[in-house]
């Protein structure tokens, strides 16, 4: 079975007989390892706590778009960009009425405005308002701008009748879920990546480096291997845990990165450079520790072999994807890397921003190539990674 395994779950409660059902779902959902916040509208607080929600998910739950003190922990456009998917789980006649209206007149409606997440619902209501056209014709709607459907089942309903309306069991929508961040898009492919930051020692104790955490490729390796992909991942120092079945190459300077790059590359049909590779190493180790002498030290540095344009210029060279980090000048200075590491598609971010980029758990991109600039917004960089894989999918 897929786990859920990282993945970040809104999950959306609102009013009907089968909220009860939440607390089983929310349960089903950690078993796989997601981790989950609960939105409640003010309806589904008739049918069960906030209380138990919130003891089952380990969160605190959201209720309300107007409370200032929940906003100032998690205010509603940060806790739309914190979902992987939103699950709205039961979806009841009004709200999918609501949400098919494009409202946002409480904090579950405006989450599935404002959050660029896929959105999944289970819906859950008596047979007849299941089967009414208004209901049918606001489900297809919402289905056709994307959204995903989650049933409903066949059965006796708690006002006795009998019919379609019955919410899905919570460990079908769980394995739904894991279903959704999987896909055997890349199967067969072999996609090596870059992660985390280069060590450049100067002395047995010293070193240069930089802010890397080596999140984003190991998020991408991950989202690789969700895609059906054979992945090698190349990893600076850094203190993450393997994705499962992703096989991992711990190194520390940029020439270890250049030769493991060049062996992995031999059969790879895609390479991915998340890496931060210092530019520069000292021209000489020293052998022990480098004294302290004088007000002033010069440290002589030379250049780093280039590692994705030295893949990029393999003759048998795989799909190749740079990463731009700017603090300024973002689209100019990306398009001038794609340009002159002679690679197919180069993601830039802004790492001046604190919010993303470097360290964060989030990040927001723009994708070039020679043809092409796309926009990813801010969202999580599992998220993120997924859909980039995407992307680089469409491109091959
Ligand atoms: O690791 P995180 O904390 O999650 O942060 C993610 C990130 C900000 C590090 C990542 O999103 C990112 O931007 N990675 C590229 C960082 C970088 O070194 O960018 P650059 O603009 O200096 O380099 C351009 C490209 O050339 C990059 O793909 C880089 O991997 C590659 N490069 C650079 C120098 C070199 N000697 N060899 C290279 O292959």
């Amino acid at each position: 079975m897929h786990s859920l395994t990282n993945r970040r779950i809104l999950l959306g409660v609102t009013g009907g007989i089968a909220a009860y059902k939440a607390a089983e779902l929310i349960r089903r959902l950690k078993d796989q390892h997601a981790d989950v916040r609960v939105v409640m509208t003010k309806a589904a607080q008739e049918f069960i706590t906030p209380l138990t929600l919130q003891a089952l998910s380990g969160n605190p739950v959201h209720h309300s778009l107007l409370d200032t003190e929940a906003e100032a922990a998690m205010g509603h456009i940060e806790l739309a960009k914190w979902a992987d998917l939103i699950l709205i789980a039961p979806a009841s006649a009004d709200f999918i009425a609501r949400c098919h209206s494009g409202m946002a007149d409480d904090l579950l409606t405006t989450l599935c405005l404002a959050s660029v997440a896929p959105i999944a619902l289970a819906p859950a209501m008596n047979q007849a308002m299941w089967g009414d056209a208004k209901t049918q014709n606001n489900m297809q709607a919402l289905e056709k701008s994307g959204m995903f459907v989650f049933g409903p089942g066949s059965g006796s309903q708690a006002c006795g009748d009998i019919g379609l309306g019955r919410m899905l069991e919570a460990t079908d929508i769980a394995a739904r879920c894991a279903q959704l961040f999987h896909s055997e898009k890349l199967s067969g492919k072999h996609i090596v990546i870059t992660a985390g930051p280069t060590r450049e020692a100067l002395d047995p104790v010293r070193y240069i480096s930089n802010h890397s955490s080596g999140k984003m490729g190991f998020a991408l390796a991950s989202a690789a291997i969700d895609a059906g992909a054979r992945v090698t991942l190349i990893a600076g120092p850094v203190n993450l845990v393997t994705p499962e079945r992703v096989t991992r190459i711990d190194i520390i300077s940029a020439l270890d990165m250049h030769a493991a790059s060049l062996k992995a590359c031999e059969d790879a049909d895609i390479f991915i450079a998340s890496a931060a590779v210092a530019d520069y190493r000292a021209a000489d180790i020293a052998e022990q520790k480098i004294k302290k002498s004088g007000d002033e030290i010069q440290l002589t540095l030379v250049k780093n072999p280039d590692i994705v344009a030295s893949i990029a210029a393999l003759k048998n060279k795989p799909f190749c994807v740079g990463f731009a980090a700017e603090t300024q000048n973002l689209e100019e200075y990306a398009k001038g890397k794609l340009q002159r590491k002679n690679l197919d598609m180069i993601i830039a971010n802004d790492v001046a921003n604190t919010a993303i980029g470097f360290n964060s758990d989030n990040n927001a991109v723009t994708v070039f190539t020679s043809q092409s600039q796309k926009e990813f917004p801010q969202c999580s960089k599992q998220l993120l990674a997924q859909q980039l894989l995407s992307h680089i999918h469409q491109a091959l």
